[in-house]
């Protein structure tokens, strides 16, 4: 046996070993009837399990079996969901209800890609039912899971990404248990949610930890690594265009920073701005706005004429011929608006 080898057969027995030991004792885990086990996972995507467990008990006193959910009303689902939020998963209940007792004589399919075409089951669902009531061995993979798995295995690509997803759940699948997937996949679950919590994992108390890649390098925080949220800042630029006879008056941005080196028109302050409204050196109704969006900015670019002839006092101006412009770089919104044929 390789190292490896070795290795994922360690860690699926520790998992079941400290499922067994540490596991929490929760009402679902003492059935394998798969309609009791369907609205418990369902329950859970909306709601923690102290609250969920009431809603659990209600559904299945009122309907025990699939069959009596079939025949009941959708309000009534509705008001037994009632508090719980998010509505159409109680939607979803009624109709796959419906289609369970139509097209699958009442039994629910025992498999995960089976189980994927009834409404409202989702992968994660469908692997959590076949794999604690049917014995499929397949990672059921929540957000929980995905915490755990991402530091056990120290992903370092974003978590969000499919092929990450992907590359999950391909390193999970040796680790399920062949006798007992659904106790792997709970494992992971109780883990997730009592030890390797989003802050302050309890590392020591993991049966995973002497073979979590992130532990060993005391980086465990780190992960999952997520897609930065880019927070784009709005800003605003306003622009004149400042003609002399035939020559045009334009200015060139420094060599560093955002348009390093490239020419625009003369760029106002907000208050020159308004002034320059006050003093009817602009016309209002001639103002072209133009989006330009980049990865972390949006900027909202504001252009029109300079009117008059004392214009405002910059050393930097240099002026050129229509003909001198062609020889010039400009960035791509000012080309778009000095392009415009009505414009020039
Ligand atoms: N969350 C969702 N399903 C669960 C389960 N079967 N056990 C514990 N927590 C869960």
């Amino acid at each position: 046996m390789s190292d490896s080898t070795i290795m994922i057969n360690k860690i699926q027995t520790d998992l079941i070993k400290w499922f067994d030991n540490h596991g929490r004792s929760l009402p679902w885990r003492r059935t394998k009837d798969p309609y009791a086990i369907w609205l418990s996972e369902i329950i859970l995507q909306q709601t923690r399990i102290d609250q969920g467990l009431k809603y659990w008990e209600n559904f299945l006193r009122e309907f025990p079996d699939v069959k009596s959910l079939s025949m009941a009303k959708e309000s009534e689902i509705l008001a037994l969901w009632s508090g719980l939020g998010y509505y159409s998963r109680a939607r979803n209940i009624y109709k796959a209800a419906h289609i369970l007792v139509s097209k699958y004589e009442s039994q629910f399919p025992k498999t995960s890609s089976e189980l994927l075409k009834i409404p409202g089951i989702g992968p994660y669902t469908a692997a959590a039912i076949s794999s604690i009531c049917f014995g499929e061995v397949t990672p059921a993979l929540d957000g929980n899971a995905f915490r755990v798995y991402s530091r056990l295995f120290a992903m370092s690509s974003p978590i969000e990404k499919r092929s990450t997803i992907k590359d999950i759940w391909t390193l999970a699948l040796p680790l399920i248990s062949n006798k007992s997937p659904g106790d792997s996949n709970q494992a992971i679950m109780d883990i997730g949610s009592t030890i390797c919590k989003p802050k302050n994992p309890n590392c020591p108390e993991c049966p995973l930890e002497e073979n979590c890649i992130s532990r060993r390098s005391g980086i465990q925080h780190e992960f999952p690594v997520k897609l930065k949220s880019i927070k784009i800042k709005e800003i605003e630029k306003f622009y004149v265009l400042l003609k002399r006879g035939e020559k045009y008056g334009l200015i060139r941005r420094p060599k560093s920073g955002i348009w390093g080196g490239l020419w625009t028109p003369l760029e106002l302050i907000p208050e020159d701005w308004e002034l320059a409204k006050t003093n009817k050196n602009i016309d209002e109704s001639n103002i072209k706005y133009l989006k330009h969006l980049l990865s972390h900015r949006k900027m909202n670019l504001y252009f029109t004429y300079w009117i008059g002839d004392t214009f405002p006092e910059n050393k930097e101006i240099q002026w050129f011929s229509e003909q001198d412009l062609k020889r010039l770089a400009f960035p791509a919104p000012i080309i778009k608006i000095l392009s415009e044929k009505s414009y020039f």
